[in-house]
């Protein structure tokens, strides 16, 4: 009986969901009292010009009351070359705004206060250029590591990007303009965006997919958020009413608009009803061919007329953007000026590139160089001089300036050593060694001290990978994790030649470096850095920078080693694409199923040591706080971004080994000792249940686990809940 009693207890207390405290927008009535005043003065036609593109980049004004047009523009890492009204790029010199290092390189800081200089960046620019919308931050999922755009979004940690998240949109947002999230919701492949439907599990959605988003709208106050051209379940996400309707408007309770991304919209009524708000795209692509006959124009107004639809669903579209607009002074207010291209500017593009460069790997500590001692260096590789700005489709930047490695290299030993330049390889349409050129490197490493092989992914222009060679570019994913352009060979052969052989990496994501790395000493991840890169590089390379990023996605070994590839499905066939992996993404299914990655999530050293000691653990109700000291015990200043992770013991769900719950970078100098605190908050143990459709805290064991990555605990300690 006894025995029963507790059981059912258990049984009982396994089944209480915590008191879910709603997390929601807030309304401002003093702004909505406005909205409602203007509204009424509006005509049907006027509302309609409101809701779709009137350009490529702008929606219509209403003049006679003072309602400007809404001027959008690109992109996630600064402020899109001017396209004039139609399409075609301006060569007027007026746009060369800061290029900033991708989202993916942001994220590799784990430090979100760069996240809101970053934003501020952004939003000073887009208003010092007369934007109202910037276009970013893109936050999907990385799923796969083919993701042609994945250099544009953070991480496969829902987690982290929710804290990255909420910097950059306040960052923006305190300039007076707006951030527009995107791409709402799971566009984690480019392959067949236009259509292909995902299917995956409420589990994996609310788990994996949804918490960026809810943390942008809800922590971070986003004004704005772009659908995504794909479908969910069966209907397209920006008009998915599940996914706007229910999730976004209702339960997150968000009053700003909801855009199409370009071209996303394909139908009037079920677009109109299903919450998009404006339609935007380009008229050359659109069936329409005119702004005029926009499924949001002419064909609104005319369902609106015939009584289809009501008046109110267009009244509801019209008041999110009057929102936005008196939220963001474009209506009856002035705004300040906004700066562009500043030198303060270059210092936040420098900043976040040096906090975002991850040492890899670094063998009898090669580095950092000497540059007292080295008289010879060798610079290999095209992307030593390749400039990248100008890549990966809509996110292009056209900056003043951009420093290329080679450049910041040359700089930096002018007068102390000697620097030699071999390409070794061409940015072509082809796999194979250049034998030339790969001898041309050997030549150059041998008579050099050291040897800087830069190579990885390109960034390219155009949409397509055969255009231009691009690997990181919109519209396409890579064909394999494979080094293009014969990278393998010609890195073997380099450090053949000369063992002191750095490589240094670009790209959004990790490539199958297995042919070579373990005779590499030194490994570098830079993702694409900005426009400072180049100094930022020479920077960590010769020890100036402390190197202090991390991985924000687990390195496979192979492609086939991750998820979505192993477990799940990619690219899905012609219609469908199932998340077969569900909750087991990234680090999620590495350590759950015990494959080892080439290098983990979290993962990046310092030139410095760190040491972790006493862990204590203390519970206030079911919130709990982690305390532990931290020492630099090296000889030189650093950062450590210490991560807490959190298991549960046992569920009655399978449950990832363990789950990314708190973070923090700290600055330490040598011999400095700090007591680091975190807090995990009572959401931090629960998963979401299917049964129950809630999220639940099921009582039991956790052990929460501290460590310098995924793979590199350094200390645990378990408590109950
Ligand atoms: C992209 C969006 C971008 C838009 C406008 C689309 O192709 O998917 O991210 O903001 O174009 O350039």
């Amino acid at each position: 009986m006894k025995r029963k009693n507790t059981l059912n207890a258990f049984i009982l207390a396994c089944f209480v969901i915590s008191v879910q405290v709603k997390a929601q927008q807030k309304n401002d009535p003093a702004i909505d009292a406005k909205v409602e005043a203007l509204l009424k003065q509006l005509s049907l036609e006027e509302k309609i010009t409101m809701i779709h593109g009137n350009s490529s980049f702008t929606s219509g004004g209403v003049p006679r009351l003072g309602i400007p047009e809404i001027t959008t523009s690109d992109g996630p890492h600064g402020v899109r070359p001017e396209h004039g009204r139609d399409w075609v790029l301006d060569n007027n010199g007026k746009d060369s705004s800061t290029y900033l290092p991708v989202g993916l390189s942001l994220a590799s800081t784990w430090n979100p206060a760069l996240g809101y200089q970053f934003g501020a960046v952004l939003g000073s620019e887009a208003k010092w250029r007369g934007k109202d919308i910037i276009l970013g931050p893109g936050i999907n999922i990385l799923r796969t590591p083919l993701n042609g755009r994945n250099f544009e979004y953070m991480s496969e940690d829902p987690f982290l990007i929710s804290k990255m998240v909420v910097g950059y949109i306040k960052g923006v947002q305190d300039q007076g303009i707006s951030a527009c999230i995107k791409h709402y919701l799971a566009n984690n492949q480019e392959i067949r965006r236009d259509g292909i439907n995902v299917e995956m599990s409420e589990r994996a959605l609310r788990e994996i997919y949804l918490p960026g988003f809810k943390a942008a709208v809800v922590e971070g106050g986003a004004n704005t958020l772009m659908g995504a051209y794909n479908r969910f379940r069966g209907e397209y996400c920006t008009y998915n009413d599940y996914l706007i309707n229910k999730i976004l408007k209702g339960e997150w309770n968000f009053q700003g608009l909801v855009m199409s991304d370009w071209g996303a919209i394909h139908s009037t009524k079920e677009a109109l009803l299903g919450g998009a708000d404006l339609e935007m795209g380009t008229d050359i692509g659109h069936p329409a061919k005119t702004f005029n006959e926009f499924y949001f124009a002419t064909p609104a107004l005319q369902m609106v007329k015939s009584g289809e639809v009501k008046e109110s669903v267009i009244d509801d579209k019209v008041r999110r953007i009057l929102r936005v607009m008196f939220k963001t002074n474009m209506i009856a207010a002035t705004r300040t000026p906004g700066a562009f291209s500043t030198t303060e500017h270059a210092v936040v593009a420098k900043k976040v590139a040096e906090e975002a460069i991850i040492l890899l790997k670094n063998k009898a500590n090669v580095l950092p160089l000497s540059k007292s001692n080295l008289k010879t260096i060798a610079v290999i590789g095209a992307n030593a001089n390749r400039k990248n700005a100008m890549g990966g489709g809509s996110s292009q930047v056209r900056p003043r300036y951009e420093v290329t490695p080679l450049e910041g290299i040359r700089a930096c030993v002018a007068n102390t050593a000697g620097v030699t330049f071999a390409q070794g390889y061409t940015v072509a349409r082809k796999w194979k060694p250049d034998p030339k050129l790969v001898t041309e490197a050997v030549e150059a490493a041998k008579k050099a001290e050291v040897a800087v092989v830069f190579g990885g992914w390109v960034h390219g222009y155009n949409y397509s990978i055969w255009s231009d060679n691009a690997y990181d570019a919109e519209g396409i994913d890579k064909p394999n994790m494979n080094m293009p352009f014969g990278q393998d060979e010609l890195i073997s052969a380099v450090i053949d030649a000369n063992p002191n052989t750095i490589v240094v990496l670009f790209g959004g994501g990790p490539l199958d470096i297995t042919k070579w790395e373990g005779k590499a000493k030194a490994i570098l991840q830079v993702g694409y850095p900005g426009q400072e890169g180049g100094h930022a590089i020479t920077e960590v390379l010769f020890g100036d920078v402390n190197p202090s990023g991390k991985l924000t996605f687990t390195w496979p070994q192979k492609l086939e080693d991750s998820p979505a590839h192993k477990l799940g499905e990619y690219p899905g066939d012609s219609l469908n694409v199932h998340y077969k992996e569900d909750v087991f993404v990234g680090y999620r299914y590495f350590d759950t199923y015990k494959v080892k990655p080439q290098f983990a999530f979290g993962h990046g050293l310092s030139y410095s040591t760190f040491d972790y000691k006493d862990i204590r653990l203390s519970k206030s109700g079911n919130e709990v706080t982690a305390t532990f000291s931290l020492s630099n015990i090296g000889t030189k200043a650093g950062a450590e971004v210490v991560q807490l992770y959190v298991k549960d013991i046992k569920a009655s769900v399978k449950r990832p080994e363990k789950e990314l719950k708190a973070f923090e970078k700290v600055f330490l100098e040598p011999g400095e000792t700090r007591q680091v605190k975190l807090n995990l908050p009572e959401d931090s143990f629960k998963f979401f249940d299917e049964k129950s459709n809630q999220w639940k805290l099921e009582p039991g064991k956790f052990e929460v686990l501290v460590g310098a990555s995924s793979a590199d605990i350094k200390l645990k300690k378990s408590i109950s809940l």
